[in-house]
């Protein structure tokens, strides 16, 4: 629909320097399905939510994970359950499935509770000097998934995993536009697969160490001990190493950035920092909240929710159609690329009014009463929908309810905080806040 934009490189260009704007003028100029040429082929670009349920659940078999994004992660994340397609995902995410169970989050959450309270009592918070919160929220979470889903401790091997996340975060988003980027021997691809090996000597110490020990029932077990019900044969090493990498990448960077927009947030709103604070008072009183209390703090739900609206974690993601279909009346050729923003939709004005303001009062009930299920999908939908959902929102929860309760945080006045769309949304460079204890003010 519409007609093509300039040229492929131009387009590309664009989508590389100015993504979230460049695709807030393409629904605008073109309307809710796009398709769009780039110098790796035409992507179809699904913006209306009708559009999205039905690639993500309504017609759900013709779509598989593949693509260029899927490639690009791939390279590093090889055959876990976020890649992985058919028979072999069905079964890895049944197996997978029972450790992300409501009753095991009420046993995570002491955990998750404790670590955020560990974490503000720390000494170089109440120095006073500026933090910067985007590597504090990624180790926070990073050790909180580890010690929660394999039981180990990552502090020791926190810095280097974090650094080669992030390498690995921008060489893949790079891949989306730079043609044969990680498919040539690039030195791009070179340092790809060194931060690819940092984490795979992290994630084999890990299991080797469950090998010799193996008595806790937390997921490294479960992958460790399950079998094939016809032929008897356990995981591969490669298997198992893909699916710990898998969690381990996606269950901490996700969550961090929501927490970091979170925060970011609410320090610039001061009137929703101050009915946040009295929801503390009420609720909690002084002591540190628990997983139980989450029920009675309204307004830290929403506004981690319309956080996560504004500013989607998992901005975009794709799939590669099976079969030729048909959406919206248009013919999605078979093959096509086609790919979903959290990012874009979640602004789409037929659905939110006033799209570009921060108001959590959107999430109540009421407002949110019979708003169309794929306006909002920061953790998608469908059979695919994010397995670590729970986790990841009880988390969130109870870091921003212990770190607020206790602290006001302000951003540093030179910080510019530009939003940086690699494979998550974070804030480009540092987040340097400054914590202020509340007796205080
Ligand atoms: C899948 C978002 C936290 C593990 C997904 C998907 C989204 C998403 C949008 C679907 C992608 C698609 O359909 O292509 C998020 C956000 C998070 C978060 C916004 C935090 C705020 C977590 C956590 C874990 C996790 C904490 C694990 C501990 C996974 C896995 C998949 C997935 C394994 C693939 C599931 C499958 O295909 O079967 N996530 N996620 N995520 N997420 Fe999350």
């Amino acid at each position: 629909p519409g007609p093509p934009w300039p040229t492929a490189a131009w387009n590309t260009v664009r989508f590389a320097r100015q993504t979230l704007s460049f695709l807030q003028e393409l629904h605008e100029r073109y309307g809710d399905l796009v398709t769009l040429p780039t110098v790796l082929g035409p992507w179809t670009l699904v913006f209306h939510p009708d559009g999205v349920r039905h690639v993500v659940q309504e017609n759900h078999f013709n779509y598989r994970k593949g693509g260029i994004s899927n490639q690009a992660l791939r390279l590093t994340l090889g055959n876990g359950l976020l890649t992985n397609n058919g028979d072999s995902w069905l079964h890895q995410r049944r197996l997978i499935q029972p450790v992300f169970h409501r009753k095991q989050i009420v046993a995570i959450g002491q955990l998750m509770a404790e670590s955020a309270l560990a974490w503000t009592e720390e000494a170089s918070i109440n120095a006073g000097q500026p933090l910067d919160l985007f590597q504090e929220m990624s180790s926070l979470t990073l050790n909180i998934a580890c010690k929660a889903l394999f039981g180990a401790d990552m502090l020791a091997h926190k810095e280097r995993v974090l650094q080669a996340s992030t390498t690995i975060n921008h060489l893949e988003a790079q891949a989306f536009y730079v043609p044969g980027l990680l498919s040539l021997p690039t030195p791009q691809r070179r340092r790809l697969y060194e931060a690819r090996n940092t984490l795979y000597t992290v994630v084999d110490a890990l299991i080797s160490k469950r090998h010799q020990a193996s008595t806790e029932s937390d997921l490294l077990t479960l992958l460790l001990d399950a079998r094939d019900e016809e032929t008897g044969e356990s995981m591969t090493d490669q298997q198992v190493r893909d699916e710990v990498l898998t969690l381990m990448v996606a269950g901490h960077e996700t969550t961090s950035n929501a927490l970091c927009w979170a925060l970011l947030l609410v320090a610039q709103y001061p009137d929703i920092e101050s009915r946040l604070r009295e929801e503390y008072t009420r609720v909690l009183n002084g002591r540190a909240p628990q997983m139980g209390d989450l029920p009675q703090l309204p307004l830290t739900r929403m506004v981690l929710e319309e956080s996560m609206r504004l500013y989607p974690p998992a901005w975009a993601f794709a799939r590669q159609a099976i079969a030729e279909d048909e959406i919206d009346g248009y013919r999605i050729a078979k093959g096509a690329y086609v790919l979903m923003f959290p990012a874009t939709t979640h602004r789409h004005p037929d659905f939110w009014e006033r799209p570009d303001v921060f108001d959590p009062e959107r999430f109540s009930p009421e407002c949110s009463a019979g708003r169309h299920r794929f306006a909002y999908f920061p953790f998608g939908g469908g059979p695919r929908v994010c397995i670590g959902n729970q986790f990841a929102l009880t988390e969130a929860l109870l870091i921003l309810a212990t770190i607020l309760s206790r602290y006001q945080l302000r951003l540093l006045p030179e910080t510019n905080v530009i939003p940086e769309p690699l494979i998550t949304l974070r804030p480009r460079g540092k987040l340097l806040m400054t914590a202020h204890w509340h007796e205080e003010l």
